[in-house]
């Protein structure tokens, strides 16, 4: 045979091992180059000198498309050219009235208004940090969160005042000085603020006032929303304030997008990921003080939004809402988030036109980073075998029973096998850091994994768990507090909550386990919350829950619920619904429990509950 015929006759079959073998090998490549030439270009600019950092990216918008609405709120529009004068008059006036320097930080207690923005890039422009409280936080949570990121001024909405008031004894004893961004402050002890900014001069802020940042400086401090406990402070420095711009490159955002953002300004996603992004591509974002299911597709036509961003149950919310006939009648084209089970993402396609969906797996802390780019449904995003050797990560097992991960005979973690369950771990490398909290150092130490496949080496621990399929594809299973065990087997709080909420007459599930006297681990529960003119049915919730689940992952208990609990980042609450348990006495809530022999769910009483102490009803 001629070369020639070989080379011919080759092609083909490697083409077919391609498919067989490979079959994603070009999607993965084409993601690689994209990540690549944008890393080169981060690289490029945070070698500049002096520092490149957000705010000459903002100059620059400024200068290129001066009179381009960036931020739209309520029926106010500010071209980009506005804010920039805005920040600057507000940064001249915290410079004369909170004598602010270089590095100092500030904290801010406001909900999401237009004033969030300009604030913040005043304070980019004096080099000063921003603590991003959340509103919703009161008294002793306050104070620790106002604490950990050593702010000597604060300055929060006049709406926020009884919550401002509750602290102030404690702020004034440690000499902080507390603004109102109002033009009077009715509360001694606190300043007013926006009339000095309305005084203040709208010259640009010399370069110079920001000279001497880094990649290292820290630039916000967003608080993560932890399951337990109090919220920590993560530290975002410049670096990382340049980097998170990713997620809206990589999702097609351009400077003719308007990016609707129902999310709090105060988390990550809204603020760097959001709000970050519109100034990296010179879009125009579209803020709403609160999320609002009933009103998003009519902002969306108000003010022709064409990509939005959604974060835990938001897509869900979207189809809960009523069938209407302009459902597809919009601009939308692109969404981006995370959160968004398989099941939600399908029905929001069929139902509001072919939206593309860009899920992402990032944490506000943590140093890896998942992207759907090849489309495929319910997944996180997927493994990058070429990224992957640049930014290593790990699928471990895990014990959810001593809530750490298994380690063999020698010490070291194991990893799962592909299709299984296990916690997502990150090398911590100079290249991928992870920085850490403000505050308590053990709080950064708890995230570290040491010695986990040989001596010295070091791993983020996600806290997430995983599952990578065969073919590479990420996906979300739980948070590792919230995933429970039971008759020695994990529950996977989500994917139970995918099946109650499958059944027809429930609009949402909230699934967690709950402790039982004298028996190891927790049994399921489910906070159901009803569709609006349904009844409860316990035949049928039997029938889907015994058709799908296995026995030992099926809710034993169900608690009907006005309505679900979600954080501030529209995560469910778990925490208080395990520590009310499914004593029928406390709660006031329909309580049901599954009976066996009945095939069916009926009504909870104190015989069961009283039963089920004394060991006489076996779980
Ligand atoms: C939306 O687009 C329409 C048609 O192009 C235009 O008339 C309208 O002014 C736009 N609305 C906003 C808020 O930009
Ligand atoms: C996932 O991302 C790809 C690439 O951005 C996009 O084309 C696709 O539509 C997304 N997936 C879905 C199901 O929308
Ligand atoms: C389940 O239902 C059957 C039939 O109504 C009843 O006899 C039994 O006591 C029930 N079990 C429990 C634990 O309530």
């Amino acid at each position: 045979m001629s070369v020639a015929k070989s080379v011919l006759l080759a092609i083909p079959v490697l083409w077919m091992l391609k498919r067989i073998f490979m079959p994603y090998l070009w999607q993965d490549l084409k993601f690689f180059y994209k990540v690549i030439i944008y890393m080169k270009k981060i690289e490029q600019a945070l070698k500049q000198s002096p520092s490149f950092g957000v705010i000459d990216l903002f100059l620059k918008q400024v200068a290129t498309r001066p009179n381009q609405p960036f931020i739209l709120y309520q029926d106010q529009s500010y071209t980009y050219k506005d804010i920039d004068l805005k920040s600057n008059q507000a940064a001249w006036a915290l410079m004369e009235h909170a004598k602010l320097k270089k590095g100092d930080c500030v904290a801010i207690f406001l909900g999401n208004e237009p004033a969030y923005i300009w604030i913040w890039l005043a304070l980019v422009k004096l080099g000063c940090p921003m603590a991003c409280l959340n509103y919703n936080i009161r008294s002793k949570s306050f104070l620790h969160c106002f604490k950990c990121c050593e702010a000597k001024v604060i300055i929060a909405a006049p709406e926020l005042r009884n919550a401002v008031e509750e602290v102030l004894p404690a702020l004034t004893e440690q000499e902080v000085l507390v603004f109102y961004l109002s033009r009077e402050s009715p509360t001694p002890g606190v300043y007013s603020l926006l009339d000095k900014i309305e005084a203040a001069s709208q010259d640009p802020i010399p370069s110079s006032f920001r000279s001497g940042q880094n990649v290292k400086s820290p630039a916000l401090y967003i608080y993560t929303s932890g399951t337990t406990g109090l919220p920590k402070a993560a530290v975002i420095n410049q670096g990382r304030l340049l980097i998170s711009s990713s997620i809206s490159t990589l999702s097609g955002i351009t400077c003719k997008d308007i990016l609707y953002i129902p999310l709090p300004l105060y988390h990550s996603a809204g603020l760097m990921i959001g709000v970050r992004g519109c100034i990296q591509h010179g879009a125009t974002c579209v803020i709403r003080n609160k999320f609002s299911a009933s009103q998003f597709w009519d902002d969306c036509r108000k003010y022709n939004v064409t990509a939005f961003q959604y974060i835990g149950e938001i897509l869900r919310y979207l189809c809960n809402t009523p069938k209407k006939d302009n459902d597809k009648d919009h601009r939308v084209q692109t969404a981006m988030g995370n959160g968004v089970r398989g099941d939600v993402w399908k029905e929001f396609i069929s139902r509001f036109g072919p939206i593309k969906i860009c899920e992402f797996y990032a944490a506000t802390e943590g140093n890896s980073f998942f992207f759907n780019y090849t489309g495929k449904i319910g997944a996180a995003g997927k493994n990058n075998r070429f990224l992957k050797a640049m930014r290593p990560y790990s699928v471990i097992r895990y014990d959810v029973e001593k809530d750490e991960p298994v380690r063999d005979a020698s010490g070291h973690c194991i990893n799962v096998a592909k299709g299984e369950t296990g916690l997502l771990i990150s090398k911590i490398t100079v290249t991928n850091p992870f920085v850490g909290y403000a505050g308590d150092a053990s709080l950064t130490e708890k995230k570290r994994l040491y010695n986990v496949f040989e001596k010295g080496d070091l791993y983020f621990n996600t806290g997430d768990l995983i599952m990578e399929d065969s073919d590479g594809f990420i996906f979300f299973q739980d948070r590792v507090g919230d995933t429970f065990r039971w008759k020695g087997e994990n529950v996977a709080t989500t994917e139970v909550a995918d099946i109650v909420g499958m059944t027809d007459f429930i609009e949402e599930a909230n699934v967690y386990g709950v402790p039982v006297p004298y028996h190891e681990g927790r049994i399921g529960m489910a906070a159901i919350k009803l569709k609006e003119g349904q009844t409860f049915d316990g035949e049928k919730l039997y029938g889907k829950v015994v058709d799908y689940l296995p026995s030992y992952a099926r809710p034993r208990f169900v608690r009907i619920q006005d309505s679900i609990e979600v954080t501030g980042t529209f995560k469910q609450r778990k925490v208080e619904l395990v520590k009310e348990g499914f004593n029928p006495a406390v709660i006031k809530d329909p309580l049901y429990f599954l009976n066996e022999t009945d095939k069916r769910y009926k009504p909870m009483t104190s015989q069961i509950y009283n039963a089920i102490l004394e060991k006489t009803l076996k779980l």
